[in-house]
């Protein structure tokens, strides 16, 4: 068994994907194309947003959602603070950083997600912007997230990276009315996978919209008339020719990966700590979290035996990351939900095509090696 199987993806579409990419070959229709614009009108129906912008990588798309905001690049910005919660991945705070703001980390709650009652607290004259992360396939608590923000004039963007196909209280994620501006990731491993990197903002905002388009491709406005300092960002066509082709069948997939999701907390659940997902939530199980106790190291081991193959996510929270601590102050023992997380989280086999016959297998080494 593989911790995630990504070639059954393939396997099952691999007529129309093999198709697509002969075609776009064919046509020699590498960057931009008419592919890559079909993608941005299917998705952005999809989510019900109003603008869609194909980019190289779901990172690209989080600096690219900070310069469109404004923060330029090439400016000072070290008088600027963003708040990200303290479990995720690190793009999410290496995006403001690398613009050279400063990163404020917010402790999370039950959910893995950012804890809004920690969250009024970190802001200041300085802070413009939140970015919330739907970390797992699971959304942050957005209600209480745009209440605070609009109190305080604040941006906020969507780390959608691991949530394309979730929603929150019936609102998608990437609808564009969960934030400012969305950001998701085709990452492989992603719910919505292409075969490289890639990635895509969302946004109802028109002015936002024209910047990205810009910004994805240097800052161009369409006459090598360079108006703005952006990067090569834009997302291939050939990655989008097969995210089109992924598509087709995607609520499918996260059906099936939604209630592979479900089995496993339905059998483990007293067992091991199964993950949280709040009554309003449709999650989308990006990966299938458990917590254990302890000995963590010996019990992956176990599993790995017993061939199943585990992962951690994430075993350094990002304000203990070497680049941020010392800068940002940080310490050991200053958001205590998300050190517990990085040392008792252990991520389950979960893909959008796993057997329940694989399932049963987890399941049944969990048992085991826990003793049940
Ligand atoms: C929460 C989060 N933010 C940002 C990213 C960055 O996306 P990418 O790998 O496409 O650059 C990821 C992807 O792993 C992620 O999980």
């Amino acid at each position: 068994m593989k911790y995630m199987n990504l070639y059954r993806g393939y396997e099952k579409r691999k007529g129309s994907i093999d198709k697509k990419i002969s075609s776009i070959i064919e046509r020699s229709q590498f960057i931009f194309g008419e592919e890559l614009e079909s993608l941005e009108i299917e998705l952005s129906n999809y989510t019900g947003v109003k603008y869609a912008v194909g980019v190289s990588s779901g990172h690209v798309g989080l600096v690219l959602s900070l310069l469109a905001l404004g923060f330029n690049a090439g400016e000072n910005h070290s008088n600027k603070e963003v708040i990200v919660p303290a479990m995720t991945f690190f793009s999410t705070a290496e995006a403001p950083a690398f613009l050279g703001m400063k990163v404020r980390v917010c402790d999370i709650d039950e959910y893995f997600n950012m804890d809004i009652k920690k969250l009024e607290s970190l802001i200041n004259k300085n802070t413009v912007a939140i970015i919330p992360v739907n970390l797992f396939g699971q959304c942050a608590n957005y209600d209480a997230i745009l209440d605070i923000a609009k109190k305080n004039n604040i941006f906020v963007i969507e780390d959608a990276c691991q949530s394309f196909g979730a929603s929150y209280k019936d609102i998608k994620s990437c609808s564009g009315k969960l934030g400012d501006i969305a950001v998701t990731s085709f990452f492989p491993a992603k719910p919505l996978g292409c075969f490289g990197d890639g990635g895509m903002v969302f946004t109802n905002n028109e002015e936002l919209y024209k910047n990205l388009k810009q910004l994805r491709h240097h800052g161009d406005e369409g006459t090598m008339i360079h108006v703005k300092l952006g990067t090569t960002g834009r997302l291939d066509n050939l990655q989008a020719g097969i995210l089109l082709e992924k598509f087709k069948g995607f609520d499918e997939d996260m059906e099936h990966r939604r209630k592979a999701g479900e089995y496993y907390s339905d059998q483990l659940k007293n067992i091991v700590k199964v993950p949280k997902i709040a009554e309003y939530n449709k999650s989308v199980y990006a990966q299938y979290v458990i917590q254990v106790e302890d000995n963590r190291d010996e019990i992956r081991n176990k599993l790995n035996e017993l061939g199943v193959p585990t992962a951690l996510y994430y075993p350094h929270p990002i304000h203990l990351a070497p680049v941020l601590a010392e800068k940002l102050g940080y310490k050991e023992g200053d958001m205590p939900v998300s050190e517990y997380a990085s040392k008792h989280n252990i991520a389950l086999p979960i893909d959008n095509d796993i057997l329940k016959e694989e399932q049963d297998i987890v399941i049944d080494a969990i048992k085991k090696v826990l003793g049940k």
